[in-house]
């Protein structure tokens, strides 16, 4: 070997040898810092009660022991020093945080990072310009006359040839029970895979069939949330770069997901997508661009927003509704009044008339909201509107499973179904967002809202007027999974009988 070979080999060696100790001590002082961040040693009652895991022994979910916190906060404020989280139920804060200053509060690359794998560059997951476009695209789509009665065709359709059909075949055969929660999420997949791709994955016909779509992606959007979970990010960083348990069942179950999705994108540009409805294709027609992958994640941010929201809140309203057969009887006589007799469906224009109905939806998710909590991260620091100090890069999170139960914002019966406090002479009075921010509130307010209430008003209107729905065990703790959606432990199995009629209130 020349000198020269030999001084380019040790060069070489000490190059690697510096870059590797470089990075190796970079890594060192990240994990420190993130470490001193996050406070692991804080030893206030709520830190240590929370990672004890003592709550458990007095709540039965996480979500009710802040409730229980935030209830005894004087500002309606509490931080989880453990993991760099300040979570508030002040609706002042919450405008702040959703509107006023809305640019300080993105998502966030660590939330972005969780769902990044499967959600790519969608709406759900994109901040800044990206977001924007999208944001724009979406409302123009969303807000057409023409799409809104596409939506209301399809959900007609499914409840009439699906969701009724299977819920009357348990008149018959009494004998077991259907979980109703199966039920909607199959019936809200369906429905939300026809409105994004216009595509029958036929989740709800008799024989309750897996499909395989739905099962990706159930299992993609439960592995994702379970990231959130771990004590570091570094840990499921490790194991997916390794590519070993869960993040290797995630990658498998996203690869399912893109390449369904994708083929459908192929097949839409075949056969055209001009005179379609569904969003893909009017996105298609809209945006004029040829990347599938951004189209294919555009999309896929839909199914996550439109699936499992429509289904909580619906078991959530079907759980207070077993509990209040005086609500029931008032949503009776409504639906009497206002649907048509020979009509098992109500039309669009008969939901516009549901006031009451309108009214006992908002009530249940005010209890029961499919989006328990949304965090946001600091770009800079920053004071709450209540003086509370949110540090450049920490967490903050609005928790409206908490504000739904805080007498503070609702009164002394905060914790009773009452339809009526939303009503006024008879009519819907919709309450401040801020205050009741189940679809958030602000510049990022959920872009499907009016649609997931017409789907829930025709899906309640088509059971109650028809069904007596009873809830087998009503009386048993609800107990949630965790998720990004809420989802009810065990399912909510139910027995249905031919409706009995209420001679009078
Ligand atoms: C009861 C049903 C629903 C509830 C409670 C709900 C709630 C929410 C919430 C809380 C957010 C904010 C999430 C976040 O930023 O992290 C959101 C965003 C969004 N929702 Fe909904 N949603 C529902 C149904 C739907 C449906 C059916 C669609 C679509 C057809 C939809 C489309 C969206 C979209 C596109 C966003 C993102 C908006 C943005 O980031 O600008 N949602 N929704």
């Amino acid at each position: 070997m020349s000198f020269e070979d030999s001084l380019q080999s040790t060069m070489s060696s000490t190059c690697s040898f510096l870059f590797f100790s470089f990075t190796f001590l970079f890594s060192i002082f990240s994990l420190l810092i993130y470490i001193s961040r996050i406070k692991p040693w804080c030893n206030c009652n709520t830190c240590k009660s929370y990672l004890t895991m003592n709550w458990s022994k007095n709540f039965t979910n996480l979500c009710d022991y802040y409730t229980h916190l935030l209830q005894n906060s004087r500002t309606g404020t509490i931080h989880i020093h453990v993991l760099a989280n300040t979570i508030t139920s002040n609706p002042q804060n919450v405008e702040h945080i959703l509107k006023t200053n809305f640019n300080n509060y993105p998502k966030g690359k660590p939330f972005s990072a969780i769902l990044g794998d499967l959600l790519g560059r969608g709406i759900f997951n994109a901040d800044g310009d990206s977001w924007k476009f999208q944001r724009k695209m979406a409302s123009l789509e969303l807000g057409s006359v023409a799409i809104r009665s596409y939506a209301m065709e399809l959900v007609t359709e499914e409840i009439k040839t699906r969701l009724i059909p299977i819920i009357a075949t348990n008149i018959e055969n009494n004998e077991t029970c259907l979980d109703l929660q199966d039920i909607l999420r199959r019936f809200s997949f369906d429905n939300i895979c026809k409105f994004s791709f216009g595509l029958d994955p036929c989740c709800l016909v008799p024989s309750l069939p897996v499909s395989n779509l739905a099962n990706a992606f159930d299992l993609a959007s439960k592995l994702s949330a379970e990231r959130a979970m771990t004590a570091s990010p570094l840990i499921w960083k490790m194991k997916r770069f390794f590519n070993v348990g869960s993040e290797k069942k995630l990658r498998e179950s996203i690869k399912v997901v893109n390449d369904l999705t994708n083929e459908m994108i192929k097949q839409r540009r075949e056969i055209g997508f001009d005179s379609r409805n569904d969003l893909l294709s009017r996105f298609m027609g809209s945006l004029n661009v040829n990347d599938d992958e951004y189209l294919r994640d555009i999309v896929v941010s839909f199914l996550l927003a439109g699936r499992d929201t429509i289904a909580s809140a619906l078991t959530g309203f079907f759980i207070l509704l077993s509990k209040n057969p005086n609500v029931e009887a008032k949503i009776r006589v409504e639906l009497d009044r206002v649907m048509d007799p020979v009509h098992e469906c109500a039309t669009f224009e008969q939901t516009r008339e549901m006031h009451y109905v309108t009214a006992a939806i908002y009530e249940s998710m005010r209890l029961f909201p499919p989006i328990q909590f949304d965090s946001k991260y600091a770009i800079e620091d920053d004071v709450l509107p209540d003086g509370t100090l949110v540090r450049k890069g920490s967490r903050v999170t609005y928790h409206p499973y908490a504000m739904g139960r805080m007498e503070k914002i609702w009164g002394p019966d905060c914790l009773e179904f009452k339809p009526e406090r939303w009503l006024k002479d008879g009519v819907f009075v919709p309450k401040c967002p801020f205050k009741y921010p189940v679809f958030q509130a602000g510049l990022r307010v959920c872009l499907g809202k009016e649609l997931a209430i017409v789907e829930m008003k025709s899906v309640v209107a088509a059971l109650v007027r028809r069904f007596d729905v009873r809830v087998v065990e009503p009386n048993r703790d609800i107990r949630f999974a965790p998720g990004l959606t809420a989802t009810f432990r065990g399912g909510l199995p139910i027995k249905v009988y031919e409706r009995t009629y209420n001679a009078k209130i």
